[in-house]
């Protein structure tokens, strides 16, 4: 184990062009192609990284995307992470723990392609699958549901009060809720950022479900043209009810009129009703996110 030098970038960056096109290959949503120069910008810049070798060749590597000490986390992207086995990858977690920790993380948490061995060899060391990325195409019409009189509209700044409340929907029960500043905090920037639908689906002027609708800028591991969904929630006392159905589906046929050919949401895994939720609105998981302690 090493910190990346400059002479591993071409082996590294050949390892995560090889894992990216090998995955594409095995699930169509995601995406196969690789933007070379930018790849090689960021395994370049990442920072710490770090590679395995063996008998004089790469055998694995671990780049983060980010050290969130405020939140205690070091974030590891699908293509920060690479190994020729479990053992591998418990030695790159290992040897990068120390700075991660020096950085004000206790904990690490890896978006990785949802396939069993993936999720396997980060679960050897006490990491568990939390999240799902699922994506669709959106080439055909999605399904609409049943008619529900429901109204979607934009949520303005005046309308705080109203979208905290929405947004508390949302929180996961057995989990703690984020902090309240945290919360406004980040409300508030989504309200403020004028590519981002933040949007309230009303019936009969009674806010009764949300969810916040933004174009995703291109990036690794995301379709071209996609857009993301996140905040989904409905009234807990209105579900199973076919709203939060009604409002996907009229987000994602709003979607396609204006030209996004993808869309994709994550998803927390507690909840099985959730996971059913998405794969019944079509949407394929692509990644899981695997989050743990940082090893001894
Ligand atoms: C997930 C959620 C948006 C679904 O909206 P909904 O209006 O309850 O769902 P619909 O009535 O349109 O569809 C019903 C399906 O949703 C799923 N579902 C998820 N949570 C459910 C709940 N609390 N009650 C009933 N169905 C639920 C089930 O798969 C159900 O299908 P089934 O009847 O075959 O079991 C909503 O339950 C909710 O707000 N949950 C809490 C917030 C959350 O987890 N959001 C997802 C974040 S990405």
């Amino acid at each position: 184990m090493r910190p990346l030098g400059p002479r591993d970038v071409d082996a590294v960056c050949a390892r995560v062009g090889a894992r990216v096109a090998a995955a594409a290959q095995r699930c169509a949503m995601l995406e196969g192609t690789l933007e070379r120069e930018a790849l090689r910008r960021a395994v370049t810049s990442a920072t710490p990284a770090w590679v395995a070798r063996s008998r004089g060749r790469v055998v694995g590597h671990l780049a983060t995307a980010l050290v969130d000490g405020s939140r205690g986390r070091a974030w590891v992207p699908p293509d920060g992470a690479s190994f020729d086995g479990p053992a591998v990858l418990a030695a790159l977690v290992g040897a990068a723990a120390p700075s991660w920790r020096d950085a004000g993380a206790d904990g690490v948490s890896a978006w990785v392609y949802d396939e069993p061995t993936e999720v396997r060899a980060w679960a050897t060391y006490g990491a568990a699958l939390t999240a799902r990325r699922g994506v669709r195409a959106l080439a055909s019409p999605p399904a609409q549901g049943r008619p529900t009189g429901l109204r979607l509209r934009r949520v303005e700044a005046g309308d705080l009060e109203m979208a905290l409340r929405l947004d508390r929907w949302g929180d996961p029960p057995g989990v703690a809720p984020p902090d309240e500043d945290e919360r406004r905090a980040e409300v508030i920037d989504l309200l403020e950022d004028p590519e981002v639908d933040y949007l309230v689906a009303e019936l009969d002027g009674r806010a009764l479900a949300q969810v916040v609708v933004m174009p995703l800028p291109p990036r690794r591991g995301s379709r071209p043209g996609a857009v993301h969904l996140s905040a989904v929630a409905v009234d807990p006392d209105e579900r199973g009810r076919g709203l939060g159905g009604a409002v996907v589906g009229a987000v994602l046929a709003r979607a396609r009129a204006s030209g996004h050919a993808y869309a994709e949401v994550n998803w927390r895994t507690l909840d099985p009703r959730v996971e059913r939720f998405w794969r019944a609105r079509g949407f394929t998981p692509t990644h899981a996110l695997v989050e743990g302690p940082l090893p001894d």
